[in-house]
């Protein structure tokens, strides 16, 4: 077999500080005979020299464009806008296979250059469960901030943190005055990361998942101060909220949190607003009176950057052991093919089938 040769990509948004390989996992890559370069990045999390001390080749950021035609890019979030022909294989998060704004362009991107997207969100075992995520801390952040902006101690802009400062600031919080909060997805990574927040911040949620709302009871819903959505929506379903309810005289939420952030997807279940929050502004008031918050956050692990990727990368590791090998990595490309295919994309022949 030849050997693997990943390159770990600096990532182009300035917010994104996590990394899915942390230096100690690199160094076990390339203990097993992976060959990894690391490209330079001043937000990630942990610094370059880590990585070079755990063996790996180094590269100035965005060099993956000219890095051999077998390597295997990594990363988690966009790519940038150039170069228009995509040649690799890539694994991240693409979010392009739920008709999300920009999907087709990625996609296209892709064929022409005949590279692959190898999505993390469908790195999957053969019963559909996700090898690798950040749910847990997107839902635990998810709900912190919406303890934190509740209580009226969200200050802007957001700047990653830690674990434990975090969760100090939890229960500094948690004297003030009580309020109902409900999450929604609770069975999941990011509901029970939403849930164990809550707790810290001394909050004890109402939890909701497939069975409550299969007839959503709307008035329940809206009888909550603080609701954070953490579904991983797979089909369509009626929407949790639409902008009627905000309207609603007897409406009592004052703080809506979504996690999962499906706008301008069809599977979206919170159709009343537009446009993510972000760490510059993020909360958005949708109405004034009485007053209603919106935070929804696409990149929230990042603000806990440390502890979110040193979970991810121990997750993947295994996988990337495998990579060429298991069958979780032929169904990521079957996927990808799936959704060029669904969208009417010709890939020609595909240099990775
Ligand atoms: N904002 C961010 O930074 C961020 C980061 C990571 C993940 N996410 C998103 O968060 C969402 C949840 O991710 P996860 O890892 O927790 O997924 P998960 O699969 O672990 O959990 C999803 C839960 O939602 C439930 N669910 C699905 N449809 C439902 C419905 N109609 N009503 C009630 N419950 C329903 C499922 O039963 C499951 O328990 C995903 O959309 C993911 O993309 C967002």
């Amino acid at each position: 077999m030849t050997e693997l040769h990943l390159w770990l990509r600096h990532e182009a948004r300035t917010t994104e500080r996590r990394t899915p390989v942390v230096p100690a996992d690199a160094r076990r890559l390339v203990a097993h005979g992976v060959r990894l370069t690391v490209e330079e990045s001043p937000q990630r999390i942990f610094p370059l020299e880590e990585y070079a001390a755990a063996g790996c080749g180094t590269a100035p950021a965005g060099s993956w464009v000219t890095a051999p035609p077998d390597a295997v890019v990594l990363g988690l979030k966009e790519l940038p806008g150039e170069p228009p022909a995509l040649t690799h294989r890539h694994i991240s998060f693409g979010h392009a296979y739920k008709g999300q704004p920009g999907a087709a362009d990625l996609l296209r991107r892709f064929a022409a250059g005949g590279g692959a997207l190898l999505d993390l969100e469908y790195l999957v075992d053969e019963h559909g469960r996700r090898l690798a995520a950040f749910g847990f801390w997107a839902g635990y952040l998810g709900a912190a901030l919406t303890v934190l902006r509740h209580r009226g101690r969200l200050t802007a802009p957001l700047r990653p943190t830690g674990r434990e400062e975090l969760d100090a600031a939890l229960q500094r919080a948690a004297g003030d005055e009580e309020f109902t909060a409900l999450v929604i997805g609770a069975l999941g990574r990011s509901g029970r990361g939403a849930t164990a927040a809550l707790d810290t911040a001394g909050v004890t949620a109402t939890r909701w998942d497939l069975a409550e709302t299969r007839d959503l009871d709307r008035p329940a819903l809206l009888a909550h101060d603080a609701m954070v959505n953490c579904v991983l929506a797979t089909a369509p379903v009626p929407p949790f909220l639409r902008e009627t309810d905000l309207d609603d005289p007897a409406r009592r939420l004052r703080t809506l949190c979504d996690v999962t952030c499906d706008v301008g997807s069809p599977l979206n279940v919170l159709p009343v607003y537009d446009r993510t929050t972000d760490w510059a502004a993020p909360a958005r008031r949708l109405r004034e009176d009485p007053p209603l918050d919106l935070i929804a956050i696409d990149n929230l692990p990042s603000l806990l950057p440390r502890e979110s990727s040193t979970d991810f990368s121990a997750a993947l590791l295994p996988e990337l052991l495998g990579f060429g090998t298991s069958a979780a990595w032929r169904r990521c490309l079957d996927r990808f093919h799936q959704a060029c295919r669904e969208l009417g994309i010709d890939e020609g022949r595909s240099r990775h089938d």
